[in-house]
């Protein structure tokens, strides 16, 4: 062992902490890419795949066809694994799952709310590993128990769909607990390596971080898309405003644009007309709801970066360049290595 120099053993150190991940995931390092939707297609994921990570295609609203195309895609640039994230309201989520298992993916994550038992037992007989999102601690029991062979806690730092609790307090109440049960990765504002060393440290198995590989060469999100992430300091991702209590919007984090400004007045004009009882209750919400449909697609696609949907999390402040995905795992395997290391020396 002290034959290694310090930067050897720091590596070594690494390694063992990532090694219950790394296992789990059949990665290099124990780093997911959070699956994005329209972000995270062949080319992102596999190259975090090939980086040593592991790369995770975003399902999102895709039909069965469409996802075989995508795995298929995926799988002539990488020969490496990597999973599909499928959301668990999607009406053929089943037939979703048996794309997957025909394909030979490993890993399916389900996303979106909790899995249907049927969709759970249907990837575990067909021999996928299955990862769930865990919101809370009587969850997190709940979704092992139904079969969930590791879990993610997100939180709310995160861009996307977001909890209302932070990683910070949610790593607190589930690490303790379930890391003894199952792999547990932790996603929601990192952005550097000394942050991935601390959860490891926590009990976390692994990390997943989806910002940090928006602006990631291979991935092909627009030019605009990805300068809007160069320019964002951490406050400039805010979860959407909610004008009215009885009118609930679904919490997303994003940078502010027009979009964000526009949906504010959206919400306030729909509120009028149902105070005026020219829209009803249910109707009032569906137009609320309607206001961001298709959005992602158009900034990330488009580069509609006024309009359309920023999704980021506050980690976007740490993205500062365009830069090959195997640079940024070096990085932040570097960084967390240099941490243990600086401990040893001092
Ligand atoms: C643009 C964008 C789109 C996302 N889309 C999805 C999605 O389709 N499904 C999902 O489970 N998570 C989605 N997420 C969340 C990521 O998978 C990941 O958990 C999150 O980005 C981690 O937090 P971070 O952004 O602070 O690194 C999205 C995040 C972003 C930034």
């Amino acid at each position: 062992m002290d034959a290694l120099p310090p930067q050897g053993r720091a590596a070594a150190a690494l390694e063992r902490l990532m090694a219950r991940g790394a296992a789990f995931l059949g990665s290099r390092h124990a780093i997911m890419g959070g699956a994005m939707s329209w972000v995270s297609e062949r080319h992102l994921v596999s190259a975090l795949s090939n980086a040593g990570a592991f790369g995770v295609i975003a399902c999102g609203a895709m039909d069965p066809p469409r996802l075989a195309e995508e795995i298929a895609a995926t799988q002539a640039l990488t020969g490496r694994p990597f999973g599909v994230n499928l959301i668990t309201m999607h009406p053929q989520l089943e037939a979703l799952v048996q794309v997957c298992l025909d394909a030979g993916v490993g890993h399916i994550v389900f996303a979106g709310g909790i899995p249907p038992g049927a969709a759970i037992r249907k990837a575990k007989e067909g021999g996928a590993k299955v990862v769930c999102f865990a919101p809370a601690l009587a969850l997190a029991r709940k979704l092992v128990r139904s079969g969930a062979d590791a879990l993610v806690i997100e939180g709310s730092e995160a861009g996307g769909h977001i909890g209302p609790v932070s990683l910070n307090v949610l790593a607190q109440e589930i690490l303790p607990t379930m890391a003894r049960e199952v792999p547990v990765f932790v996603a929601g504002g990192i952005g550097r390596g000394e942050a991935i060393l601390s959860y490891l440290e926590m009990g976390a198995a692994g990390v997943q971080l989806g910002t940090r590989f928006v602006c990631a060469s291979e991935c092909i999100a627009h030019p605009r898309f990805k300068q809007a992430f160069l320019r964002a300091a951490a406050r400039d991702a805010v979860p959407t405003v909610q004008l009215d209590e009885r009118f609930p919007v679904i919490p997303v984090r994003a940078l502010q644009n027009q979009g964000t400004r526009r949906f504010i007045e959206h919400q306030a004009a729909v509120i009028r007309r149902f105070q005026a009882g020219e829209l009803t209750k249910e109707a009032a919400q569906l137009e609320i709801e309607h206001f961001w449909a298709g959005s992602l697609r158009r900034a990330v696609i488009e580069g509609d970066v006024e309009q359309g949907s920023l999704m980021a999390g506050q980690s976007v402040g740490m993205v500062t360049r365009e830069q090959p995905a195997a640079e940024i795992i070096a990085e932040l395997i570097g960084q967390a290595v240099a941490a243990l290391a600086a401990r040893e020396a001092g």
